[in-house]
């Protein structure tokens, strides 16, 4: 007889965006005409940039030559792509990186999920709370995370409120924890966390002998100076914390799939015996084992990113997202809504009116509005009252959307 994984069963019914999926797919059904504006999932919305399609070109026609084709490639990624991400995302920023400390992956959702792997099941977890629901997800399906109590929390985990009443910045557990997820610039809340309030959780970690996992998916999205765009402009985080970083949210790779992961060659973690090992080791291990690279061509096209015109190309579409973000926020604040975020990220986190609870205020600016948004507390209980928007879409919906917020919706 074969068994299951019983771990999956321990999970909530389905994936936050597939149940909002199944929300709208059914609103749209019962409402045909229904001209329905999504600014849910946090998923790009303009063409990838010109040196990016010729560089993919490119790479197609070097693939159809016998003289320049690529079978396997390393499963780290190729030397040309990684030199770049050193070159231009770290030296600058003082931080000197080897290239087998820099693994080219498909994808920060992927990496964020299966890190986990390479740690033992006995670890305390604290994720903040709300939370990218991937890191929760995966300790559950592994074993990691307790029972889902009727308070929205796994009882093994250790949740860091981050709400309005704490400006977002996460506090020092009080338990001892062992693995840390920290995720700035934030998602779903659209906030930072300034190099001081950083350096108190290294300084936890090296204290604790802890990792911090450090998903900096947005970091292209940070604006104002002081901010950290790495974990390792802060001092001993070498030693410490693991950080990822994608070309999904600043290139428009969400479907064309890129992304790298650092692991500096000083974070260990320890056999219960107290052996120091190198999680870069182990990552290797695991990725040579389990994955076969990012293929050529895309990962061409991301070097693509880092040429003159490459840099050009994304800054303005990091730019033509945050002037949708700032249309958002004033949007939102106009009508007398409390609003975080979207100054230095892509999201914005704003109060439900009238302490209405998130999948309330989902249903109901659906309704009213037809705009999909991401209820709060899908990111965990103290996202409940809160309402995610993303600054993803076009210019037109979003103004569209901050229109029927003004006129369509009933507060
Ligand atoms: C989100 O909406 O939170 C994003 O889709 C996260 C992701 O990149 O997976």
């Amino acid at each position: 007889m074969a068994l299951v994984n019983e771990n999956y069963l321990k999970l909530p019914g389905s994936y936050l965006f597939a149940e909002i999926g199944r929300r709208v797919a059914k609103f749209k059904n019962d409402n045909p005409d229904a001209d329905i504006i999504r600014l849910g999932i946090g998923d790009v919305t303009r063409a990838l940039p010109p040196a990016i399609i010729e560089s993919l070109h490119k790479a197609v026609d070097e693939m159809a030559d016998l003289q320049t084709f690529k079978g396997y490639g390393p499963e780290q990624g190729y030397d040309f792509l990684i030199q770049k991400v050193i070159e231009y995302d770290y030296t600058p920023r003082g931080i000197k990186l080897d290239n087998d400390e820099v693994f080219i992956s498909d994808g920060s959702k992927c990496d964020t999920g299966n890190i986990q792997e390479i740690f033992g099941l006995d670890n305390m977890i604290a994720v903040t709370d709300p939370v990218y629901p991937v890191y929760v997800d995966t300790n559950v399906m592994a074993g990691r995370a307790g029972v889902l109590g009727s308070d929205g929390k796994f009882d093994k985990i250790t949740y860091i409120p981050c709400t309005a009443e704490n400006k977002f910045i996460p506090e020092l557990p009080k338990n001892k924890v062992d693995i840390i997820y920290l995720c700035f610039p934030n998602n779903p809340t659209g906030m930072t966390i300034p190099k001081c309030e950083l350096k108190k959780w290294v300084d936890y970690a090296k204290a604790n002998k802890a990792i911090i996992l450090y998903d900096g998916a947005y970091e292209a999205y940070i604006q104002e100076s002081d901010i950290p765009h790495s974990i390792y402009e802060i001092e001993g985080a070498k030693e410490v914390a693991i950080e990822f970083r994608s070309f999904s949210k600043n290139a428009g790779f969400t479907g064309t799939r890129c992304a790298y992961t650092v692991v500096p060659k000083e974070v260990m973690a320890y056999t219960k015996d107290g052996e120091a090992i190198q999680l870069n080791k182990l990552w290797n291990r695991r990725q040579t084992t389990k994955f076969n690279g990012v293929p050529y061509i895309i990962q061409k096209g991301a070097a693509a990113v880092y040429t003159e015109e490459g840099q050009k190309q994304i800054k303005a579409l990091v730019d033509y997202y945050m002037t949708n973000a700032a249309i958002i926020r004033e949007g939102i604040k106009s009508i007398g809504l409390e609003v975080f975020g979207g100054v230095n990220a892509p999201y914005i986190w704003l109060k439900t009116p009238n302490g209405m609870d998130s999948w309330s205020f989902f249903d109901k600016l659906l309704t009213e509005a037809n705009i999909v948004g991401t209820p709060g507390v899908g990111f965990g209980p103290s996202g409940q009252g809160y309402f995610r928007l993303t600054a993803f879409g076009s210019k037109e919906n979003t103004e569209k959307a901050i229109e029927r917020f003004k006129t369509r919706l009933k507060i």
